[in-house]
């Protein structure tokens, strides 16, 4: 099987927490050394030596970031658009509630989890609280009196979803019609995004509610990286008098006001890539296509209307674009901060360990001129010293000569 474009994202993630782990590895071994030369002569003082302990501090948060990084896709658009059939189809499996009228009333993360276990958290606890199936997830979302704008965590099995697999993490939002609460929700739910999918119904035309709530993510982040689905598109067959020229006329008109509004109002990106940004899709149909796929049955028996194929060509050509898109922004809006803050942590501390490391010289230098001044003292007490002995001895020898002769001349005499 070919690796998935996602893939990039993970081995990126991988490499630079191996670098990270030498990062720290290395900070550590630095600080002992630095303590120590705090301790033993004070070529390091204080201030420095708290210094270079804020820098372990540092990597370490920067290593726990590391570890939660992910890539996230948020999803927006009206009440009933089908964002929660949309994430459902592309987690394989109908995971989150939809129905119709007001369904999602919080927002809610879907995001993989470890060890096969399944299982909600609500915001501000801990708690996992299990779940067991689809209808027990409605439920226990239902019953909880949340707030529209607070969040609630799904952790979903990684093997049951090679995305989730691969570190992506879906967040669905109540319809934007529905709360007044707008620029909320894009603080705290919006800011980390990679990528933005905005989901329409083609049966109507783009709202200003939906317009409003992108205007403000762009003013709000610099270039969102946002798709757009045209959803419910099986609908548009089932138009008895609907006449397939019509329908390419319905069709092209949708592609230019979505592409206009990626880049005349939105000025998000060029035509170019604004035409590689909008899709033609049926939610519901790909969910049910996929489910008799994991039966062993062809997608085909998911169908709910003519054309199904080329709604589930287009589902899956958006799916392929938006991994190219979601992975190398990931790489490089979240890589390319954590390698730029981890090369100045080391470059403040090479340069510290540089100026440490000279004073260590001026230090043994000194200590050498000390040790020579003291060896030359010593050695001119040693000569002065053979001097007195040697003349003590002289001394001591005329002493005696002085006596013998004088004893001598006693006994003579
Ligand atoms: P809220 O959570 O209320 O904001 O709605 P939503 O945007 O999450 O929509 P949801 O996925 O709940 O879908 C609403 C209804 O539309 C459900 O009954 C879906 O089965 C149906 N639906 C979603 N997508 C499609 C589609 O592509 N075609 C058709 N025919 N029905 C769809
Ligand atoms: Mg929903």
């Amino acid at each position: 099987m070919s690796e998935s474009t996602n893939q990039i994202f993970v081995r990126a993630k991988k490499k630079i927490n191996d670098i990270y782990g030498e990062i720290e590895e290395y900070v550590l071994e630095t600080t002992t050394f630095i303590t120590a030369l705090h301790a033993d002569a004070e070529i390091v003082d204080k201030a420095e030596r708290e210094l270079f302990e804020s820098y372990v501090h540092k990597v370490a948060a920067i290593r726990e970031v590391l570890q939660r990084d992910h890539m996230k896709v948020a999803f927006f658009g009206r009440t009933s658009n089908g964002k929660s059939s949309v994430i459902n189809a592309m987690l394989r499996e109908k995971i989150l509630p939809s129905g119709i009228g007001h369904t999602t009333n919080c927002f809610c993360q879907v995001e993989g989890s470890d060890g096969g276990e399944a299982y909600l958290m609500k915001e501000g606890s801990d708690e996992k609280l299990n779940v067991v199936n689809i209808k027990q997830l409605a439920n226990a979302l239902c019953q909880e009196k949340l707030s529209e704008s607070s969040l609630v965590r799904i952790f979903w099995p990684r093997e049951r979803c090679s995305l989730l697999r691969d570190d992506v993490v879906f967040v669905d939002s109540p319809g934007v019609d529905v709360s007044a609460n707008l620029d909320d929700w894009i603080d705290n739910h919006c800011i980390n995004a990679d990528v933005f999918v905005l989901v329409l119904n083609a049966e109507s035309t783009m709202t200003r509610a939906e317009k409003q709530f992108f205007h403000t993510v762009s003013q709000k982040l610099s270039k969102p990286n946002i798709f757009i689905l045209n959803n419910r598109w099986d609908a548009s067959a089932n138009e008895p008098e609907f006449q397939e020229s019509e329908l390419a006329k319905v069709k092209s008109q949708h592609t230019e006001r979505c592409i206009d509004f990626l880049t005349k109002e939105l000025k998000v990106s060029n035509e170019k890539e604004a035409a590689e940004r909008v899709f033609f899709v049926s939610a519901r149909e790909t969910l049910q296509a996929r489910i008799e796929e994991a039966k062993g049955n062809p997608p085909h028996m998911g169908a709910i209307a003519e054309g199904f194929q080329i709604r589930y060509f287009e589902f899956q050509d958006f799916e392929r674009k938006f991994e190219e898109c979601i992975s190398q922004s990931a790489v490089k809006t979240k890589f390319q901060q954590h390698s730029s803050r981890g090369k100045s942590v080391s470059g403040d501390m090479r340069s510290m360990l540089d100026n440490i490391f000279e004073r260590i010289t001026i230090f043994r230098d000194l200590k050498q001129d000390q040790k020579n001044l003291l060896t030359e003292r010593i050695q001119g007490t040693e000569t002065q010293m053979m001097q007195v002995t040697r003349e003590m001895k002289m001394k001591i020898h005329n002493m005696v000569e002085e006596v013998e002769e004088k004893v001598s001349k006693a006994l003579n005499e």
